[in-house]
């Protein structure tokens, strides 16, 4: 026996584009960027909502999108690692933090610690690298670079409060 299941309706802009697709309500955003929009930036960890690899911000508040349907965003804006960078094509401000620091080995959990890393300095919750640490605790790094990507999320918090 087969099941037929209808599939819905999506428009919401990603990265500043418009948008429109048909999805299944069971698909996930984390697939639908993937696998659809080919924006691979984007990483799948655990697909269960355990480890942030899979963080992009919507309508500027970050979201596991492995866990957040896709039909879900629905009129609203999507921002990935793909959309963080400047107009004029040079590396967003924590992006670049996290070169000169050294915040990365292996480099699966980047984007989803960078996208975790812009909401948290823009929430504010850069007071203390204690605050960073608990405010980037659902972004794990299986490589322990913890050191550096609490370094750079202080860099860039700092130059965003010098206004950088
Ligand atoms: Fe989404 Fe791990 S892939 S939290
Ligand atoms: Fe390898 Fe974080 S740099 S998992």
């Amino acid at each position: 026996m087969s099941t037929h299941l209808s599939t819905w309706e999506l428009a919401c802009t990603v990265n500043g584009r418009e948008v429109a697709l048909e999805v299944d309500p069971r698909e996930s955003l984390l697939d639908v960027l993937r696998e659809r929009l080919t924006l691979t930036g984007t990483k799948k960890g655990c697909d269960q909502g355990q480890c942030g690899a899979c963080t992009v911000h919507v309508d500027g508040r970050r979201v596991l999108s492995c866990l957040t349907p896709a039909v879900q965003v629905a009129g609203q804006a999507v921002t990935t690692i793909e959309g963080v960078m400047g107009e004029d094509g040079r590396p967003h401000l924590l992006q670049q933090a996290f070169i000169d620091n050294d915040a990365l080995q292996c480099g699966y959990c980047t984007p989803g610690q960078i996208m975790s890393g812009i909401a948290c300095i823009a929430e504010g919750h850069t007071e203390t690298d204690d605050e960073i640490r608990e405010y980037l605790s659902g972004n794990i790094c299986r490589c322990g670079a913890y050191v550096g990507i609490v370094a750079a999320v202080r860099q860039a918090a700092d130059a965003t409060r010098n206004g950088a």
